[in-house]
């Protein structure tokens, strides 16, 4: 049978999401990879985690372990409603919070209910692979939105919204993934602003805002559009991500539209995760842990930004993260990075090239993502060594 023929317009439109591929050809090797984007093991809570487990079985008994509404696990709900808030994030209620398996599955049930073929997806460019994947397989059309060092330009948006019929705009203002910017107060107010003018719907794409490491915290853009944006979290980077819990709080009539393709689509979020988060957020056990994945992952930041300031040459430059997971490095243009990538992996040491990043081919071939969080500070800085080595390598070559 050939099953080419089987498949649906729709599948067509699927690709192997190419960072999936770079992760697993890193993994089969023994290298040093900043390449994953993957929270650092010793970031979970294994002991708090097995002792939530039993206290959630002797508080909820089978309730935690029985099919539940789709909407999500009321006592998770409930602790939502008090925590969302504290983050910035307003409107928070039955009609508009719901739990999904993953902020990534949120990013496919967003598309499934706004999208048709051909409708429009303004995006800022370069952006998170996993959101193309989730998007294309609706086969929308992309329209790249220019940003800077201080993420989208809301003069940009605005052009793009005035010459687009956009169906909603995806962002992800704090501590971008790949670039790991982060966008002003102000901008965000703009941004705001220009949602509630063209009347568009933003999809704020907001897992990394509880990993701040300095500056200030920042309001998400949802505070100032509500009934614009769908505001999507998760307890991936502040738990575990194996877990699978993720949280979206959108305007209600569209919030009623994301269940019921949830419903369709896996029923619900399983429970006894939603257990265990909902005791760690009542428990108070968040606001004790993540002082310490804050600390471990600032300490590796800083070893690297040191590292990349004392061995990188001339003719590079990267993002100074406040927070998040990622380090975007640019070299001189006409550099590869992919060259540069296939060197680095000669001598046991990976990155994500940049271009994988981007939706437009022939983009962003200098350019470079550096995850800091998985990787001992010892460790990455020898990776970072090698990295510098062999761009001066590539740079003189050139
Ligand atoms: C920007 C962004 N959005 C969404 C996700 C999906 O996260 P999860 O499904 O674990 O919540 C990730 C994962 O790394 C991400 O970087």
């Amino acid at each position: 049978m050939t099953i080419e023929a089987k498949l649906s317009e729709r599948t067509k439109y699927m690709q192997a999401n190419a960072l999936r591929e770079i992760l697993k050809v890193v993994a089969q090797e023994n290298i040093i990879s900043l390449a994953g984007g993957n929270p650092a093991p010793e970031s979970f809570p294994l002991e708090l985690i097995r002792q939530l487990s039993s206290d959630a079985l002797d508080k909820f008994g089978a309730g935690a372990l029985q099919y539940d509404k789709t909407e999500g696990f009321e006592p998770l709900r409930e602790a939502l409603f008090d925590y969302l808030p504290e983050q910035g994030v307003v409107n928070v209620n039955r009609q508009t919070l719901s739990i999904f398996s993953g902020s990534q599955s949120i990013l496919d049930i967003v598309g499934k209910v706004l999208v048709s073929p051909g409708d429009k997806i303004a995006i800022e460019a370069p952006s998170y692979v996993g959101a193309i994947s989730a998007f294309n397989p609706y086969q929308p059309t992309y329209v790249s939105v220019a940003t800077d060092d201080d993420g989208v330009i809301p003069e940009a948006l605005e052009a793009v919204l005035k010459q687009h019929t956009i169906k909603f705009v995806y962002l992800l203002p704090t501590f971008q993934n790949p670039t790991g910017r982060t966008l002003p107060l102000e901008r965000r107010k703009q941004v705001a602003a220009l949602l509630e003018n063209y009347d568009v719907l933003l999809l704020e794409d907001d897992p990394y805002n509880a990993l701040r490491y300095s500056g200030e915290t920042l309001p998400p853009i949802q505070q100032y559009a509500p009934d614009h944006v769908i505001y999507s979290g998760t307890f991936s980077k502040i738990l575990a991500p194996g877990l699978r819990i993720g949280f979206c709080v959108a305007p209600a009539a569209l919030a009623r539209w994301l269940v019921i393709a949830k419903q369709g689509s896996d029923l619900h979020t399983q429970s006894f995760g939603q257990a265990i988060a909902a005791l760690y957020l009542t428990g108070g056990y968040l606001r004790t842990h993540l002082p310490y994945i804050i600390n471990l992952y600032r300490q590796r930041r800083d070893a690297m930004l040191a590292t990349l300031e004392a061995h990188m040459p001339n003719g590079f430059q990267w993002v100074r993260p406040e927070g998040g997971m990622f380090l975007w490095m640019t070299g001189p243009i006409g550099l590869d990075a992919e060259s540069l990538y296939q060197e680095c992996i000669k001598r046991g040491v990976a990155f994500v090239p940049g271009k994988y990043c981007y939706f437009d081919a022939g983009v962003g071939l200098e350019t470079m993502r550096l995850n800091f969080t998985m990787t001992a500070p010892e460790v990455s800085t020898k990776a970072v060594q090698t990295i510098a080595t062999v761009a001066e390598q590539t740079i003189v070559k050139a």
